[in-house]
């Protein structure tokens, strides 16, 4: 579906070893800053003609900056999700996000007929 994305903040731009960038990315010249990364996730295909990346962008500024704030957290928070060589794959069955980490599962299950089940 795309390179991982964690640990992105800091890295060059179309640099992990074995993921099929578009020439865009591959051939990109710079390292994803802040700067960057509001340019690219506000309309990918439009400011980086060429990208692979199937998503529309954030027109909100403030949901990029949150977006980019969850990047760097989740950098610094060392997470073994970023780890050199972890697995990016959840265990199976776990139900997870774009960007990786269980989410968790719904406990009101709307019905049909408007009623809601509460948890068991
Ligand atoms: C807010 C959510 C997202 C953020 C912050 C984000 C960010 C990025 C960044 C910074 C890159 C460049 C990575 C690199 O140079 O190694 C990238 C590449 C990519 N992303 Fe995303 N992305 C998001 C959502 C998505 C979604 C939803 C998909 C797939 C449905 C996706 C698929 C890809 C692909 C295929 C590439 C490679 C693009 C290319 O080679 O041109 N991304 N993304």
């Amino acid at each position: 579906m795309g390179p991982p994305h964690c640990g992105v903040l800091g890295r060059k731009a179309g640099s992990i070893e074995g993921f099929v960038y578009s020439d865009t990315l591959r051939e990109a010249n710079f390292v994803w800053d802040d700067s960057h990364l509001h340019d690219f996730l506000t309309f990918p295909i439009m400011n980086f003609p060429g990208t692979k990346m199937g998503f529309a962008g954030m027109f909100d500024e403030n949901d990029r900056s949150d977006v980019i704030a969850f990047l760097k957290a989740e950098r610094a928070a060392d997470s073994p999700m970023c780890q050199p060589g972890a697995d990016p794959a959840p265990p199976p069955g776990t139900n997870t996000g774009e960007l990786g980490g269980p989410v968790p599962t719904p406990t009101h299950i709307p019905r049909s007929d408007g009623t809601v089940k509460a948890p068991s």
